[in-house]
Order: structure tokens, then sequence, then C-alpha cells
């Protein structure tokens, strides 16, 4: 078995120029086949990890996506003298130690989720500096909502010079207090952060107009099997009723649901038959209706598993919105899709503000699309060619690889440290499909 202490190497910060980067070349038009395998939820497998700073016993995690973030949020737990161990899709955490209270901007300033320590970690020693997890390629993402619902509890808040957030709980209270706390916006992180710093906090805590996405259920679980109390998660109030402590737990993540709607999407831009397991259809259900009206047909195969059959494509309206409203994180895979859907289609994005980077990159493939505000034009085109294109950000470089798969002629997508972050061993399961795309080590790198 192999076992694997994962190492801290803050120093791997070089930037690599464009000629020395890896990229994917892609053949297009191929037609797929066959099953592809749904790793665990990102999104849920990082902030279950943050939260397992508020056990002081052992937690292990089943079903944990071997991803470039998955890595950095270890490393970060390390840095704060967590002990975090990898056996495959293993991850053993221990956090009765943890030495230090600042998580170094090495980290936090390359993955956003970071941020999601700050809530247990105020728990667990009382004082937390975290340092802003700054803008992104995505848009402005500020943290407001976080640091409003920690100071409704009773935290002082700072931001210090550096841009670090200093929390700390004053007094001899010990531990925060229960809150009534609504949200602006039912924002993903703010959610997770209040929730997970009630668990230990004195009283009850009520979230309103909280996140209803999958992810926070499947941490409310995680939590509630460690011992807190945590109910309505998945609904748009949780009431949350702080415990003195929480133990010790094995517990497996959810498939991931963007993956899968990633790979449904694959199978719909390249009328191909392919199943997907494991899932769960109803965290699909607002992707599978699109599906529907975009008209694929998309059929559930036990509990488990979905299978996506080939058909025409046509236009279709698409809004983005909190869950269970149509997911940000799969807007420009379906724009992708849409580019060679019969008509004209109207996509507005309503959650990030800077989330349409990919659209120059598409149209270099020959698709027609414009964008006014947050509305993107997209007018079907009858195919993509394929051409060298940058991915901007994480779901952008799944758009680039659907659409390379769909389009004539070879596809190169650079830019795979987007990729890396969020989608497991892609190119190996699109190869067992039938695709043929490769991943390229330039000349320059070769050997190091
Ligand atoms: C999570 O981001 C996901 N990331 C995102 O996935 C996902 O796109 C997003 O939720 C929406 O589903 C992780 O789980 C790590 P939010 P998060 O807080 O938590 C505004 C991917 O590709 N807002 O729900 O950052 C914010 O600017 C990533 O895997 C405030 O104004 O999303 C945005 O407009 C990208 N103030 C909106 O709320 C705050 O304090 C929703 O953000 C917090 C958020």
């Amino acid at each position: 078995m192999e076992d694997t202490a994962i190492n801290i190497n803050l120093a791997e910060t070089r930037t690599i120029s464009l000629e020395e980067q890896p990229f994917l070349e892609i053949q297009g038009r191929q037609e797929l086949s066959g099953e592809v395998k749904i790793s665990g939820a990102k999104n849920s497998a990082l902030a279950i990890m943050a939260a397992s700073l508020l056990c002081q016993d052992d937690c292990r995690l089943r079903n944990i996506p071997c991803l470039v973030d998955i890595n950095r949020m270890s490393q970060l737990l390390q840095a704060l003298g967590v002990k975090v161990q990898r056996n495959r899709e293993i991850l053993d955490i221990n956090a009765v130690n943890i030495r230090s209270s600042q998580a170094p901007y090495e980290i936090v300033s390359r993955m956003r989720a970071s941020f999601d320590i700050i809530g247990p970690l105020l728990t667990r020693l009382g004082v937390a500096r975290v340092p802003l997890p700054g803008g992104c390629a995505i848009g402005a993402r500020p943290v407001d909502l976080y640091l409003q619902g920690l100071q409704a509890m009773g935290a002082n808040i700072q931001i210090e010079s550096g841009g670090i957030v200093y929390a700390c709980i004053p007094g001899n209270k010990g531990r925060l207090q229960g809150a009534k706390i609504y949200l602006n916006k039912p924002s993903v992180g703010a959610t997770k952060t209040i929730m997970t710093a009630a668990t230990l906090a004195e009283g009850e805590t009520r979230i309103e107009n909280a996140a209803q996405e999958p992810e926070i259920v499947d941490l409310a679980n995680f939590c509630r099997q460690m011992g807190a109390q945590i109910k309505g998660a998945g609904t748009n109030t949780i009431i949350i009723s702080g415990v003195e402590r929480l133990h010790a737990l094995d517990y497996s993540i959810i498939p991931d649901r963007i993956e899968a709607g990633t790979f449904l999407i694959a199978g719909a831009i390249t009328r191909s038959d392919i199943s997907l397991c494991p899932v769960i259809p109803e965290h699909l259900m607002p992707v599978i209706a699109k599906l529907n009206s975009i008209g694929c047909r998309v059929i559930n195969e036990g509990s488990d598993r979905l299978r996506i059959l080939p058909e025409n494509l046509k236009a279709v309206d698409i809004e983005t919105l909190p869950y269970p409203g149509f997911p940000t994180d799969m807007q420009a895979p379906f724009m992708a899709l849409l580019s060679i859907s019969e008509g004209n289609s109207i996509i507005s994005e309503t959650i990030f503000e800077n989330r349409f980077r990919h659209v120059a990159e598409l149209n270099r493939m020959g698709a027609d699309i414009r964008v006014k505000g947050n509305h993107a034009l997209i007018r079907g085109v009858s195919a993509l060619s394929g051409a060298p294109v940058m991915a901007t950000d994480l779901r952008a470089s799944a758009a680039l690889v659907v659409a390379g798969l769909a389009a004539e002629g070879t596809t190169i997508v650079r830019g795979l440290h987007h990729l890396d972050r969020g989608y497991e061993n892609i190119e190996s399961k699109l190869q067992k499909l039938g695709a043929k795309l490769q991943r390229v080590n330039s000349p320059n790198r070769q050997g190091n």
C-alpha cells in the first residue's frame, strides 16, 4: 500500500513560460462510448478538510479526489501543525495539535477555498490570522458575508496591514456565541464558515437565506457524524445548536456533480452514448433539465448511474442561479455545447461578474458568441474547428476540452494548471471513452 505524507513546498511558485507549459492535444470528432467513473466532489472535499480542524480525534475521509487543490489544502493544514496522511483516495487527518493560528500567504493566495479554515481555526484556537483570498479570474469574490457572520457570533475582526484578516474571540468567553444571521446573498462560502463556526459555539445559530448546494449538505452531514447538531442543511434556513466537543469519524465524500455534468456535455457534444457512475442524479437536476431542453436524452439507470444518448442539439436560454438553479460552474461547458446547437441561445451569468473569459477562446475555434454585460448571445454554428486555445480558469478549461472533442482537426489547450485543480485524470478518463487526446510536455521541460 502506498502511504504518502504530503510534503509542504511553498517554493513551487516559479512562473513557467508559455513554451514550457504542458498542453493537451485533442483530435476532435471521435465518438465516445462506455462508462466513466466520477470522482469525489472537489468542493465538498475542500470544505470538509477545512472543517476537520474542528475535531481533536482522528478523521478518516474517503473518496478524496487526486487534485492540485486537495494537495494545497493538505499543505495548508500541515502548515498549521495538523497531521495529514494520504493513501490513495483516503485522507487521514488529525488536528489534535494545531501549532499555528496563522495561515501562510503562499498557500491562501493560490486557492480561495483555503479561506474556509477561518471559522474552524477561530473556533479551536480563539484566534486566527488568514490572508484575504483576494479577487480571482472569475470576479471580485469578497468575504464580507463570512466576516459579518463571525462578528455576529461575537468575534472581533480586523484587517491588518498586508491584507491579513485577524479574528479573535474577545475576553474570557472562549467560545463564539450563537446568533441569528441573515445572508444578503446565499453565499456558499459564508454558509460553510458560519455553519462550521457554530458547531462548537455556545447556544443556537440560525442562518437565514443560507446556500442550499449539495456540498453544504455534505459538509453538514460530515459535521453531524462528528457529533454536531445541525438541522435544515439543504434548505434556506440552517439551525445549529453548539456542542462542546466533536469526535472521530470515517466519512465518504459525495460524487462531484460538476465533473459529472462536464462528462454529460462531453457525451452530448460528441453525439455519443456514454454512462456515468457513481452520481447522485438529484444533484444534477438543473443540468439534466437543460440537457433535455437542448434535445438530449438523459436516462437514470439505477440510483447512481446516468446515461446520455446522442440527439440533435437545439438552442436554449440559460441563467445561472444559486442551487437548485442552474450552476455557474456548468456555464462555460454549456456554452461550448450551445455554440454548435441549432439556433440562438442567451446565457446570463448572475453569480460571478467576470466569468465569460472562455468566449474569446471558443470564438477562436469558430464559435459565434457575443457578450454584452452579463449576457452572452450564442449563434449556433454547424461545426467548430481545432485551434490553439488558452484556459483562463477551471471551468473555462473544461469548456475548451469538450469543445476540442467536437471540433474538426486538432485543438491545443494550454493553461492546464487550471484543469488540474478540479478534474482528476481527465485525459485518461476521456481516453478510456475513446477520445483521442494526449498531454504533451513541452520539450524544454522534459526530463525536469
Ligand atoms: C463556491 O464558491 C465554489 N467554490 C465555486 O466553485 C462555485 O462557483 C460557487 O460556490 C457558486 O456555486 C468552492 O466551493 C471552493 P459564493 P464561493 O460565496 O463559496 C458573492 C469552481 O469552479 N459573495 O456562493 O466563493 C460572490 O462574489 C468554483 O469549483 C459576496 O458578495 O461562492 C459571488 O458573486 C469557482 N460576499 C456570490 O456571492 C461574500 O462574502 C456567490 O459566491 C461571499 C460571496
